[in-house]
């Protein structure tokens, strides 16, 4: 009892140690509470972009290199999981039209103009392994975010940039293009989803043909002729059981054909385009991940963001 009574008046006694101890919890008590809720809840409310494409086109080597901002991308090896990372965008109005700081200096304190966060998704481009790509399309499918609704549209995605490997797309068109149809279809189906609730976010799209530095490798206009050529083949043959049975465009039919069917119904060609019809916007553009050659592709992403 003693022993209590002399820490309390030990305590109620003005000294210095006490006034440093008792302001040390003041101030530190809120930046510990902070940053344990931080810690809780990661990146709620950062918007992201997803990186998806087919296995070796280079998805892993973008990510590393944008994080590290280095000259030389790293050694990697086919992915089986998703990885995210957080990135800075930041854009310079100063001088009236906006420009974008190269992604070296983009995460640097100091970089003029404003800065905005968000989350780089790079995924396995694996075939058995697509579904966790697809899945930050439409979270709550198979594992993804806990908590949200089933089916539903992520609202946080802001784009997704698919990477092919330009120099063998010969090889790897019938699979790049089986990929990209997945990954098209699941948006347009989103944007369709959105006309009986609430609308969601536009996404966008970036074919980023990706290791021009290789003679083989195919410009980006080629690599889009060849992509949608591929994509008409797919749709073609996907939905020919209802076509050749003879129910017609207008017909019942119908409704179930255009679950499957990408952009534009009924028409001959696929091409990009027909995607802005759900609110799709596509681009095709080269670069080389080797040759730190995508200063292209991250003013596309700041774009987004
Ligand atoms: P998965 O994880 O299997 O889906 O593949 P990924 O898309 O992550 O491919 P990754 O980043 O692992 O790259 C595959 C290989 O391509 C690596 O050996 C890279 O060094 C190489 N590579 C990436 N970008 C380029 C490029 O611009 N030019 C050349 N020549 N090689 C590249
Ligand atoms: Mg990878």
């Amino acid at each position: 009892m003693d022993d209590l009574r002399l820490i309390f008046e030990y305590l109620m006694t003005p000294s210095s140690t006490i006034f440093i101890v008792g302001g040390l919890i003041v101030l530190l008590a809120p930046i510990l509470v902070h940053f344990f809720i931080v810690h809780q809840t990661p990146y709620t409310s950062l918007p992201s972009i997803v990186l998806a494409g087919p296995p070796g086109a280079g998805k892993t080597a973008l990510l590393t290199l944008l994080e590290r901002g280095a000259d030389r991308p790293v050694a990697t090896h086919t992915s089986q999981t998703p990885q995210s990372v957080e990135l800075t965008v930041s854009t310079d109005h100063k001088s009236g039209r906006p420009i974008t700081t190269p992604y070296r200096e983009a995460a640097r304190d100091d970089a003029p103009g404003k800065h905005r966060k968000f989350l780089l998704i790079d995924t396995p481009g694996h075939g058995k392994l697509r579904a966790q790509a697809l899945n930050h399309l439409f979270p709550g499918n198979g594992s993804g975010d806990a908590g949200a609704e089933k089916g539903a549209p992520n609202d946080r995605l802001r784009g997704v940039v698919f990477v092919v490997d330009a120099a063998a797309l010969d090889d790897n068109l019938a699979d790049a293009a089986a990929y990209l149809y997945e990954v098209l279809l699941a948006l347009q189906r989103r944007t369709g989803a959105g006309r009986t609730s609430k609308t969601p976010n536009a996404v966008a799209v970036l074919v980023a043909a990706n290791k021009a530095d290789l003679f083989t490798a195919l410009p980006a206009s080629l690599v889009r002729g060849h992509l949608e050529a591929e994509l008409g083949r797919i749709r073609q043959s996907r939905s020919k059981g209802l076509l050749d049975s003879g129910v017609g465009v207008d017909e019942v039919g119908a409704a179930e054909d255009q679950d499957v069917w990408l952009g534009q119904y009924g028409s001959d060609k696929f091409t990009f385009d027909q995607m802005r019809e759900f609110d799709l916007e596509v681009d095709v553009v080269g670069g080389s991940i080797l040759e730190a050659k995508v200063d292209k592709w991250w003013d596309w992403i700041s774009s987004r963001i």
